[in-house]
């Protein structure tokens, strides 16, 4: 018998490090949360889907996964334009309910591929790969090392003992359709054609210094200085080095600041409340920028008194909700009976 309904929910991510390189083959320490989306499907609805969910359906359509005119219902403990990957948690969480109401399974990586098919290219939406990969692919009880230079490739990193991620959401939001998003991506290929060079990942930090052209200076630094902090950020995880993945979110949020040019006087002013506050070990703006949540590494002791002191200095009283941010595994863990790992 078919099932009349289907429900999923799917988490979203935080970046650790590696921010805005995604789309120019670099590398990027992330880890899925447990916000999220759920998506209820059922069969025999009438109105017409909310513009993601259709672009995954036609995506799944266009695999040979036809599904009927179906009612959605989405609720959702991640709020859109927080910088959490709202837009990826709909898409894949989306996928997973039409795959369970289909009786299909499809691998992992697929269902990455599809939802970012279905927001990328049918919803025009200008997104790397990031954030359906650690939506799904982010292991249990650490960060996920993302690759976007040799084929996606990932591995786990482990969370360190004691710490916690603290988050706020700054009030503005951002917009990964916006012009600011489309002009980075586009002053990124412009630095790579002057640099001369196929991939950011072959490129030396002299022959970026050497170029004339201020704005694409600053924006090939952070682009080949970010990927550096990220391996590096992989390796301190990997050594249970707390306070050098804190130094290292602070550098990166200093470079989305300064060179890439994507935070905002509320994200710089929430990261800076977070630094001066003990126990606290870095913090940085957390996704496209523009907007969004700020993140902060904390002991797990302090993470109150952190979260206290990110909130008081937005204009908006306590801006647009804090959290203590779990690590959640992501979908593949989550939905077995449909992905394949
Ligand atoms: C958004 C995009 C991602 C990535 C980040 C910035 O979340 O969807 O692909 O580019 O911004 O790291």
């Amino acid at each position: 018998m078919t099932a009349e309904s289907a429900r999923a929910t799917a988490p979203g991510r935080c970046t650790l490090v590696g921010e805005h390189v995604d789309y120019a083959d670099g590398v990027v320490v992330c880890m899925a949360v447990h916000l999220g989306i759920t998506v209820t499907l059922d069969r025999g609805g009438t109105a017409p889907p909310p513009p993601l969910v259709a672009a995954t359906l036609q995506a799944l359509g266009e695999r040979g996964i036809a599904l009927p005119q179906l009612g959605v219902a989405i609720e959702a403990t991640l709020p859109a334009g927080a910088g959490l990957s709202s837009s990826a948690a709909l898409c894949c969480a989306t996928a997973v309910a039409a795959l369970r109401l289909s009786g299909t399974r499809l691998p992992a990586t697929e269902l990455c591929d599809v939802a970012l098919h279905a927001e990328r290219d049918i919803a025009g939406v200008p997104c790397g790969p990031l954030d359906q990969r650690a939506v799904v692919l982010s292991p249990s009880g650490g960060a996920l090392v993302l690759d976007c230079g040799r084929d996606l490739e990932t591995s786990a990193a482990p969370w360190p003992e004691g710490f916690a991620l603290a988050a706020c959401h700054t009030g503005d939001t951002h917009d990964v359709g916006g012009d600011g998003y489309r002009s980075r991506r586009a002053q990124a290929d412009a630095a790579l054609r002057l640099l001369g060079a196929e991939s950011f990942r072959t490129v030396d930090l002299d022959a970026v210094e050497a170029l004339a052209d201020p704005l694409l200076r600053r924006r090939a630094r952070h682009i080949v200085t970010e990927t550096r902090r990220a391996l590096e950020c992989a390796g301190a995880l990997g050594r249970g080095d707390a306070a050098r993945v804190g130094a290292l979110m602070s550098a990166s949020h200093a470079s989305l600041r300064d060179d890439y040019e994507v935070s905002t006087p509320a994200l710089d002013a929430v990261v800076a409340a977070a630094e001066s506050t003990p126990g606290c070990l870095g913090a940085r703006m957390c996704g496209a920028g523009f907007g969004g949540t700020a993140i902060a590494l904390v002991d797990v002791m302090d993470a109150g008194r952190c979260i206290a002191a990110m909130q008081a200095v937005l204009p908006e009283p306590g801006g647009r909700g804090a959290w203590l941010l779990q690590p959640s595994p992501g979908l593949a863990a989550l939905a077995p009976d449909v992905l394949i790992p």
